[in-house]
C-alpha cells in the first residue's frame, strides 16, 4: 500500500443510484434560485485575507494521468460550512438530489443510494442528528445551484493551468458532497470524471487505485460501466487493498485522481469529540477532451467486443484510438438522439443512453 506521509497526510494503520447523475442533470439549475452564481470578492478571501486555492507541493511534475496528493484551504469557505450545507440540502431536495444509504453498508457493498432517508427522515432532521453515530447524506450535482456552481468552478479554476497542461478543453465541472458521522464509508466504485476531492471537515481515510490496474478493475468493467452505465463488475475485494494509495485526510488535505480511477472512503471514531463528530468531504469532477475521447473509444470497443473482437484499452494504442474516437462521437451521438426520442420510456432510455461527456 502507498501511504502518503507529507505535512497534510498523516498516516495511521491502513465517494452516487449507482452512478453520478448525469451531468445534463446541470441544466436544471435555475438563475433565480437563492443567491447569484457569482462568488463575491469577501466569498473569496478567507478570513486570513487570502485567496481559496487548490494547490501541489510540486506544481511541475502534477500530471493529470498520476493520483496525487494535494492542499486546499477552501475548507474555511463560508459556504462549506455545515449550517450552509444544510441550506443547500434543502435546496436538492426537489430535485431528489439529497441521496441516502442503507445502514450497515460495507467498502465492499454495491454503491446504491436513494432519495428517502431509510427511517423516513426530513432534511431537517438529517441535520438536525447529523453528529449521531452512522450518519451519512450526500448531496448530489450542487451545481444546479448557481453560487456552489460558481465556487466548484473557482476550485477548478486554482488548478486548471496545471490539468489543461495535459488535458485541454475542462468541460461539466460538477460536486459531490459527502457528509456524514462516523463510523461510516463510501464504497468502493468507479467515476467517469476526473476528480479534485477535498476533506473539509472531520477526518476520513480515502484509499484509491491506480486507474491503469486491471487487477482491481477489469477492463470489460470499466467499459461496462462507461457505456452501460453498470457497476456489477466493479467491486472491492480485501486483497485489493495493499495496491491502493491510502490518505490519511483531515481539513485542507485534497487528492486528485483521474477518471476511472477506483476509489473509496471510511472514517471512524477515533478523531471524534462532543460537538465534533462529522466529517464533510467533497468531490469536485470534471470531463476534458481526454476523458470525452476515452469514453468515445470505449464506445467502438464495446460494439467491437460485442462482435467477437478483443479491442486495445483506450491509451493502449494511439493509432486504434484515433480511429476510434470520431466513431465513438457519432455513435454516442446517434444513442442522444435515440434516448432523446425515446424519453417516456425510462427504462430502455437508460440502455440507450450515451456515455455522459462523449459526445
Ligand atoms: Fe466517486
Amino acid at each position: 500500500m502507498n501511504k502518503f506521509t507529507t505535512s497534510a497526510f498523516r498516516v495511521r494503520s491502513a465517494p452516487h443510484s449507482t452512478l453520478h447523475p448525469s451531468p445534463r442533470q446541470a441544466e436544471v439549475c435555475r438563475p433565480d434560485e437563492g443567491r447569484t452564481g457569482v462568488v463575491n470578492t469577501q466569498d473569496q478571501m478567507t478570513g486570513a485575507g487570502q485567496a481559496y486555492r487548490v494547490w501541489a507541493d510540486a506544481p511541475g511534475s502534477f500530471s493529470t494521468h498520476k493520483i496525487t496528493a494535494l492542499h486546499h484551504n477552501f475548507h474555511k469557505h463560508p459556504l462549506f460550512q455545515l449550517a450552509e450545507l444544510a441550506n443547500l440540502a434543502k435546496e436538492l431536495v426537489p430535485f431528489e438530489q439529497c441521496r441516502f444509504i442503507r445502514p450497515g453498508i460495507s467498502q465492499a457493498s454495491s454503491f446504491t443510494h436513494d432519495s428517502q432517508h431509510p427511517d423516513g427522515r426530513s432534511i431537517d432532521e438529517v441535520f438536525g442528528r447529523i453528529e449521531e453515530a452512522g450518519s451519512w447524506v450526500a448531496l448530489y450535482n450542487i451545481e444546479v445551484i448557481p453560487r456552489y456552481a460558481a465556487l466548484l468552478a473557482s476550485i477548478v479554476e486554482t488548478m486548471r493551468p496545471h490539468i489543461e497542461r495535459e488535458q485541454p478543453g475542462i468541460f461539466n465541472i460538477n460536486g459531490f458532497a459527502f457528509i456524514s458521522a462516523p463510523p461510516s464509508v463510501t464504497p468502493f466504485h468507479i467515476d467517469r470524471e476526473n476528480n479534485i476531492w477535498l476533506q473539509l471537515h472531520g477526518r476520513k481515510t480515502m484509499n484509491v487505485w491506480d486507474h491503469t490496474d486491471r487487477v482491481v478493475v477489469a477492463a470489460d468493467a470499466v467499459e461496462d460501466f462507461i457505456v452501460r452505465h453498470s457497476l456489477r463488475k466493479v467491486r472491492f475485494k480485501e486483497e485489493f487493498r495493499a495496491r491502493s494509495h491510502q490518505f490519511e485526510t483531515q481539513p485542507g488535505d485534497a487528492v486528485y485522481f483521474p477518471s476511472t480511477s477506483p476509489h473509496m472512503t471510511s472514517s471512524d471514531r477515533s478523531w471524534t469529540q462532543p460537538g465534533d463528530g462529522v466529517s464533510i468531504s467533497i468531490g469536485v469532477t470534471f470531463y476534458t477532451s481526454v476523458t470525452r475521447r476515452m469514453a468515445r473509444v470505449h464506445q467502438v470497443n464495446r460494439l467491437l467486443r460485442k462482435a467477437g473482437m478483443s479491442p486495445a484499452f483506450p491509451g493502449e494504442s494511439p493509432t486504434a484510438d484515433a480511429l476510434k474516437a470520431p466513431i465513438g462521437g457519432m455513435v454516442g451521438m446517434a444513442r442522444a438522439s435515440l434516448s432523446r426520442a425515446i424519453a417516456p420510456l425510462r427504462r430502455v432510455k437508460l440502455a440507450a443512453t450515451a456515455p455522459p461527456g462523449s459526445f
